[in-house]
């Protein structure tokens, strides 16, 4: 029998022993073994629930129980849960999480006691809800220079951004039902300004290209400012705007890492991806083009990432599984030198000004109920360039937004 443990009964916490309880045959019969959930600890009460069984109130109980092999942590945040999993490896107990700011903030730290101790440290769950993109990048991806991570990481944003696009339903609305649907954070804003794509983007750029992307290092821009008429103006060009989380290499040694709501158009294979749905696009140099795609939150689809960990860590109880992560800092180049093509909105200047800013600029387009203003992309530019060329139109503008191409 494998005990484990299971830190935090909330959304996944809670979803973690459904699942175990819902497939624990076919669970047992992978992992080889019977799983028995020891331990729930919360702080919380659950009179009733038959969770009431295991739940106990006080770490140390598990920790300092030899029986227990493996610590689910899915209590979120950075404490006590960073002590927590430190103190679990230090005894000797494998773990997994779900937790993308531990992960981001202490994954190479936490990588190397599990290491040195011939255990594991998993976190599937920690990119993509359901998607299994963390194995695939540690376990089938091996043969390619990966040059391309792209994704849509967040689920509520996706789901808001598509809301509102589709239903134009209000900011607020859609972040209110996302958060009913147990998709986001503790705190939305997490969600809604970037920070978790972010960090969901450093820990697979990290496993993409063997260094550490710090997610402080990343430039981060949320989807607090997108506004129905930004949407009506993606509707106009044939696109859609979409949080994309991304990172290339460019060149030998030269990357760039940022998180910011992007127009794409219909040939992206990202361009569908809707809902709650995570999609994320990995370019390899034997491989070309991949695409992951699946639920990217809510109870379930992450728990059942959690209990695939579980399975992963009880098939491998005192080996370690290696990761192509090290602690080598990844470096990032300087925003100025990334190139993009921009949607701008301007008011109260003409075409002819517009031109003469950025030489001739690809396609002008105005909505009917404003017709004071109207909106451009520009040509392939750097960021540099742009904040120069744009310098000039000063006053007039109303808003950018990056284009993928
Ligand atoms: N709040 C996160 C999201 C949960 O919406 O994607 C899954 O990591």
């Amino acid at each position: 029998m494998i005990n484990i443990a299971v830190l935090g009964y909330g959304t996944v916490g809670s979803g973690v022993v459904e699942v175990i309880n819902t497939n624990h045959a076919s669970i047992n019969k992978r992992a080889g073994d019977e799983i028995n959930i020891k331990y729930v600890l919360d702080l919380r009460e659950f009179p009733g629930d038959p969770v009431e069984k295991v739940l106990v109130h006080d770490y140390e109980v598990i920790v300092n129980d030899p029986e227990v092999d493996i610590v689910v942590e899915v209590m979120g945040g950075i404490e006590p849960a960073h002590t927590f999993v430190k103190r679990a490896l230090e005894a000797g107990k494998s773990v997994c999480t779900s937790n993308k700011a531990l992960v981001a903030k202490h994954g190479p730290e936490l990588m190397e006691i599990a290491r040195e101790r011939s255990i594991n440290f998993l976190f599937e769950a920690s990119c993509g809800g359901g998607i299994p993109i963390i194995r695939a990048l540690n376990s089938s991806l091996t043969a390619d220079e990966i040059d391309e991570v792209t994704g849509i990481l967040n689920g509520t944003t996706n789901y808001m951004l598509y809301k509102m696009s589709t239903e134009g339903s209000p900011f607020d609305t859609v972040l209110k039902e996302a958060q009913g649907m147990g998709y986001a954070e503790a705190d939305p804003t997490a969600d809604v300004e970037g920070y978790d794509a972010c960090r969901k983007i450093a820990i697979l750029s990290s496993l993409a290209y063997g260094k550490f992307l710090n997610y402080e290092d990343i430039y981060t821009e949320g989807i607090t400012k997108i506004t129905p008429i930004d949407m009506a103006y993606a509707k106009e060009l044939g696109m859609t705007i979409k949080l994309l989380a991304t990172s290339r290499k460019i060149g030998d040694d030269s990357f760039y890492a940022m998180v910011a709501p992007f127009l794409i158009g219909k040939t992206s294979p990202l361009y569908s991806v809707n809902d709650v749905f995570n999609g994320i696009f990995v370019h390899g140099n034997v491989l070309g083009d991949a695409m992951f795609y699946g639920s990217g939150a809510g109870k379930l689809p992450t728990a059942s990432a959690v209990v695939a960990d579980v399975v992963d860590e009880a098939k491998h109880l005192h080996r370690n599984i290696m990761t192509n992560w090290t602690s080598h800092p990844l470096k990032l180049m300087e925003m100025s030198d990334v190139e993009g093509r921009f949607f701008v909105r301007v008011k109260d200047t003409t075409p002819d000004k517009v031109d003469s800013a950025f030489g001739k600029v690809q396609m002008i387009v105005s909505l009917e109920n404003c017709p004071e203003e109207f909106g451009f992309i520009t040509n392939n530019m750097t960021q540099g360039e742009y904040q120069e060329k744009i310098s000039s139109l000063e006053g007039t503008v109303l808003s950018m937004i990056r284009v993928k191409d």
